[in-house]
């Protein structure tokens, strides 16, 4: 007898070619996730609207994100990749969620807050207040039990479990049967790779990051500019590894080289763009067979739309299945 598999959901804004950050803190938890697991890969395309109403980069960004995803060992055959938008259950139990949760709740949310802070928003829209009641059934649909996300994230799997407990407190299959999990977070060990200009975070907002595509040169001519401890001004100098970025990249794509690279650093012996260099070559040798898979699919992008296609039928068949609980334990239809 098989066992079933603990369902995962993990999610992302389809921002188009993605950066090793994204890699070191989500692709690679997905891929080693994988065979323990029945994985759900959404691209949360409605969520872009939050905070972008041009949608006119919307479909090539998406392209871009899933070949990276495929390129990365994400297998869309097992672990189906699918549109938010495409499948029109998202939207339906959206609605029904937000009639459960209070406006005062969803204002409280300390990543909401933290957004409006950093993109120094004057004011907001009802849906980008909601959007974490989207994100919860983003969960729910597929019955999620696990949710990979970084720190920031947490607050919003709250809300989702939340959100949970009150439907099924309230709505119950004949016999009892409560239709959701209350899911939980998994949180990545490693969750973030700082940006080159020493930011804590890459993003592409910022235009500090290395993307998972970029070959040897252009990691080379971005890792130049890269920030690194300011007291160190040539080689000879004595640095502080502990806050050099570039250390940080070190610790997660050379660990073999990493107490020495740290001697070279604090000694003084290891200039800066020797280091640098060295790093870049960890990284683009560490990305070459990614990038490899990456250009082949980038060839065949009809095939890569088949594949999301393919994908959203058969998450389309899950979601609707458990709408149709919801509208039987709601006594709706
Ligand atoms: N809220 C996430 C973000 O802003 C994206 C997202 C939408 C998501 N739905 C999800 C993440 C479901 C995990 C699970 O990046």
């Amino acid at each position: 007898m098989s066992i079933k598999k603990k369902i995962i959901l993990s999610g992302m804004r389809p921002t188009g070619k993605l950066h090793i950050g994204h890699y070191v803190g989500a692709l690679e938890n997905w891929v080693s996730l994988q065979n323990e697991f029945q994985n759900y890969h959404l691209i949360a395309d409605y969520h872009v609207l939050t905070t972008n109403l041009n949608t006119s980069d919307i479909f090539d960004d998406t392209i871009d994100m899933v070949i990276d995803w495929i390129a990365c060992g994400i297998n869309p055959n097992e672990s189906p990749i699918f549109r938010q938008s495409q499948i029109k259950e998202h939207t339906e139990l959206f609605l029904i969620f937000s009639m459960l949760i209070t406006k005062a709740r969803l204002e409280k949310n300390p990543a909401l807050k933290e957004q409006i802070r950093d993109l120094n928003l004057q004011t907001i829209s009802y849906g980008h207040l909601g959007y974490p009641v989207l994100q919860a059934a983003d969960i729910l649909l597929y019955k999620g039990e696990y949710v990979p996300v970084g720190e920031d994230q947490v607050p919003h799997i709250e809300i989702t479990r939340h959100i949970a407990g009150l439907f099924n407190e309230r709505y119950k299959l004949s016999g009892g049967k409560e239709i959701f999990p209350i899911p939980e977070p998994k949180l990545t060990k490693f969750s973030r790779l700082p940006g080159l200009d020493g930011k804590a975070k890459m993003s592409k907002s910022l235009g500090n990051t290395i993307l998972i595509s970029d070959d040897l040169d252009t990691i080379k001519t971005k890792m130049r500019k890269a920030f690194t401890d300011p007291n160190k001004l040539r080689k000879g100098d004595k640095g502080n590894p502990d806050i050099c970025l570039v250390y940080t990249y070190h610790k997660k794509f050379n660990p073999s080289e990493q107490t020495e690279i740290f001697t070279g650093c604090s000694t003084g012996q290891l200039g800066c763009v020797d280091c640098k260099m060295k790093i870049s070559e960890k990284i683009a040798n560490f990305f070459s067979p990614i990038r490899e898979k990456r250009k082949e699919l980038e060839k065949n992008k009809e095939k890569v739309l088949e594949t999301l296609l393919d994908g959203e039928s058969k998450a389309r068949e899950v979601a609707r299945n458990t709408m149709r609980e919801v509208r039987e334990a709601m006594k709706i239809g």
